[in-house]
């Protein structure tokens, strides 16, 4: 087995459940697959750091004194029901593509740096990409750490924790001067399956906001409140959740999702009180997005005038859509020409921790084909040589960016 495959059926197990990997931010279970990063890293004398927020880099060094760093990285954490590669496959090809340069005496004028960003999908703590965010300026740090869970535990506290938080050992990173960053993922989508080509390169990663919507009613008995009395904090909800759909249909190449909903009290014989929801909406334009952010404030305050409830939107994160660097994107598509191979252009509907970097330093991605398109579930899947093919894409696109950027 490749010593991609391998890594990564052993991250696998870190947080495995029945349906699924489940490895959110400084959890027990993702502070495990950054010892593994640091422990293969260290295996091979590169130079570990972290900062304050749980990212973490393996450096390589390079041969001119002074050059500012190739990042090349992803994220270890998943979303609850996470697969195998999402994430994960971009740390572990940054790994393995530093190794290949290693073994094959290929000296880079940049230091080149593997990293592994925290917390990209914002499952536990509510923002995404937030080790990139904070890394890039784009989110204070004092407020990354400040940010709590669903049982009230802040980042800080959590990364504070010997179980769960900074790595002991690893030094706080200081060079902050990037060069460029690559990123090599899964597509999550169907498109390169579909073209039957095993390389993708990335145009550009659609916008996407979050928000958290909170409906106040007023709980009552279920049998003795009539239904002209009632502050449904749920019926109310679940017509801002249509309207929004309505709203995404009718702007077009815009999707929208509710993926958590929670009711209290919770009970079938209680009126439900409050009802708590995110939305997150992407597209590949900010007037789509804008047109639902529209219809979500509309519809709210529309349920607030028409039912006995009070209800609130809060705009969690807000990101642009990202075009990626048009020149290193060539240097990716030179890269993939040099080593025989083909290469298509493709959107991303996914966000990434390239969207955050793509603001401060030259930034390009590559994908590999998603089996079935499927991905944020247990059956995320890419074949061995694709993902092989992929970590030789990362290793000549490194070498071929290394000639240009200063
Ligand atoms: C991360 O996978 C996202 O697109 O939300
Ligand atoms: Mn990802
Ligand atoms: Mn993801």
């Amino acid at each position: 087995m490749s010593a991609v495959v391998d890594r990564l059926a052993t991250l696998a197990q870190l947080g495995s459940h029945e349906n699924g990997i489940d490895r959110a931010l400084a959890t027990v279970q993702e502070r495990a697959a950054r010892e593994q990063f640091a422990a293969w890293a260290r295996e091979r004398g590169y130079a570990l750091a972290q900062d304050t927020v749980g990212n973490l880099f393996a450096r390589r060094s390079g041969l001119r004194e002074g050059a500012r760093c190739v990042l090349v990285g992803s994220h270890l954490d998943t979303v609850p029901t996470g697969g195998a590669f999402d994430g994960a496959y971009g740390v572990v090809g940054a790994l393995c593509a530093l190794e290949a340069l290693d073994a094959r005496s290929i000296g880079t004028e940049h230091p080149v740096e593997a990293v592994a960003w925290a917390g990209e999908e914002g499952a536990r703590f509510p923002l995404g990409c937030l080790g990139s965010s904070v890394f890039t300026g784009a989110y204070e740090e004092r407020h990354a750490l400040a940010l709590r869970d669903a049982s009230g535990t802040s980042l800080g506290e959590a990364l504070a924790s010997a179980e769960t938080g900074l790595l002991e050992g690893v030094p706080m990173r200081e060079d902050a001067r990037l060069a460029a960053y690559l990123e090599l993922h899964v597509e999550q989508g169907p498109v390169l399956e579909r073209e039957g080509i095993a390389l993708g390169i990335v145009t550009a990663i659609a916008g996407q906001r979050r928000y958290r919507v909170t409906v106040d009613g007023s709980s009552g008995h279920a049998g003795t409140v009539p239904m002209a009395r009632r502050g449904d904090a749920l019926m109310s909800a679940a017509e801002i959740v249509l309207a929004v759909e309505r709203a995404a249909l009718v702007a077009g190449e815009t999707v929208v999702t509710v993926g958590t909903f929670a009711v209290e009290p919770n009970a079938p014989n209680v009126i439900p009180g409050r009802a708590t929801f995110s939305v997150d909406v992407r597209a590949a334009d900010d007037a789509r997005i804008d047109a639902v952010e529209g219809a979500l404030r509309t519809s709210t305050s529309d349920v607030t005038e028409r039912r006995r409830v009070t209800a609130s939107v809060e705009r969690l994160e807000s990101r642009a859509p990202a075009p990626m660097d048009p020149k290193l994107r060539a240097a990716v598509a030179r890269a993939i020409a040099s080593i025989g191979e083909r290469a298509i252009d493709v959107p991303s509907g996914a966000g990434h921790d390239a969207m955050c970097l793509s603001r401060v330093a030259p930034a390009a991605m590559i994908f590999v084909p998603s089996i079935g398109g499927r991905s944020h579930v247990a059956q995320e899947e890419t074949a061995p040589r694709d993902l092989e093919l992929g970590v030789e894409a990362l290793v000549a696109s490194i070498v071929e960016v290394d000639k240009f950027v200063i």
